[in-house]
C-alpha cells in the first residue's frame, strides 16, 4: 500500500497507547525499548520484536488469519511480517505487554536470548489495524481491525480485554477532534471462529448484512465482518 497519495496523510492511529486492567499496548518501539537499557537502538528493538513475534505467529495462532500470513515464522520472516506492517503508513502494529512481570532485567546480567525470553513471557498479543478513508469525508477513517493471542494467554479474556481498550482508545481520539475521526471498526472473522465473533460481539458490534464472501483461508472458509458504527 506504499507508494500511493496516503503517504502524504497522517495516520490518525500513530502514537496509539493505551492501557487496560491487565494490558500496556503501544507501538513497536516504545515496547521494545522497555528491554533496550542502555545500548537504545531501533535495529536492535526491531530484531528483540523479530524474535517475539516469530514466537507468538505459530501455525496455530495464525490458522485463522489470511493464507500469506500463516505461520510457521522463522525471526527473519517475523522481521519482513512486521517491516511490511510498519512500513505501510497506513497500517498501525501495536504490542500488547502484560502489565505484571517482564520487567527489564538488571543491566549488568542480562543477555540478548535473556531479553527474548522475558518479552516473549510477557507479550500478550498484536493488534493490527488498517485505516481506509470514509466515503464522503476526507478526514474521517474506517479502521479494518486484526488482533491475536500468543496462545499461551488464550481462554483468559484477555483478547475482549484488549479490544475494549482499542475501541476506548478510538472513541477519545474522536472527542479531541470536533468532525470525529474513526468513523467505524470493521473486524472480518471466519465464520468458524466462534472466539473471535465473541469477542467483537461482546465489544458492541454488530453482523453486517451482506456480508463479504471474500475467501480468507485455504479451506475457502467464508469470511463474516463486523462493525461498530462510533460516527453518524
Ligand atoms: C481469537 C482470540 C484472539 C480469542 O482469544 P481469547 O483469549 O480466547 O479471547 P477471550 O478470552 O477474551 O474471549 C473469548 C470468548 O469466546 C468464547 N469462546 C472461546 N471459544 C469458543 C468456542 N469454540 N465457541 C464459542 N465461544 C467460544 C469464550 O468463552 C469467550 O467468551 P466469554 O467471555 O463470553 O466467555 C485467540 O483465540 C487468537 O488469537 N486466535 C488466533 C488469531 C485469531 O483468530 N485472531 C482473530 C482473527 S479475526
Amino acid at each position: 500500500m506504499a507508494g500511493t497519495d496516503r503517504e502524504d496523510v497522517p495516520s490518525i492511529l500513530r502514537g496509539c497507547r493505551f492501557e487496560t486492567e491487565r494490558l500496556l499496548v503501544q507501538e513497536l518501539e516504545p515496547t521494545f525499548a522497555r528491554w533496550d537499557v542502555g545500548a537504545s537502538s531501533g535495529e536492535r528493538s526491531l530484531g528483540l520484536a523479530s524474535g517475539v513475534v516469530a514466537t507468538m505467529l505459530t501455525e496455530e495462532v495464525t490458522r485463522p488469519l489470511p493464507p500469506h500470513w500463516q505461520g510457521p515464522y522463522s525471526p527473519e520472516r517475523a522481521k519482513q511480517w512486521i517491516a511490511d506492517l510498519v512500513g505501510d503508513p497506513m497500517t498501525t502494529l501495536l504490542f500488547a505487554v502484560a502489565k505484571e512481570g517482564g520487567s527489564a532485567p538488571d543491566e549488568t546480567t542480562r543477555g540478548d536470548a535473556e531479553d527474548l525470553s522475558t518479552a516473549s513471557a510477557s507479550m500478550v498479543g498484536l493488534v493490527i489495524a488498517f485505516e481506509l478513508p470514509e466515503e464522503d469525508s476526507a478526514s474521517r477513517r474506517c479502521l479494518r481491525l486484526g488482533y491475536l493471542l500468543s496462545q499461551n494467554f488464550w481462554g483468559q479474556g484477555l483478547a475482549s480485554e484488549l479490544v475494549k481498550g482499542f475501541v476506548s482508545w478510538c472513541r477519545q481520539r474522536n472527542a479531541e477532534e470536533p468532525q470525529g475521526a474513526i468513523a467505524s471498526i470493521v473486524g472480518g472473522v471466519a465464520r468458524t471462529n466462534l472466539a473471535s465473533k465473541r469477542v467483537l460481539v461482546k465489544n458492541g458490534f454488530r453482523a453486517v448484512c451482506g456480508e463479504s464472501q471474500e475467501a480468507h483461508s485455504p479451506e475457502d472458509q467464508e469470511e463474516e465482518e463486523f462493525c461498530l458504527q462510533l460516527l453518524s
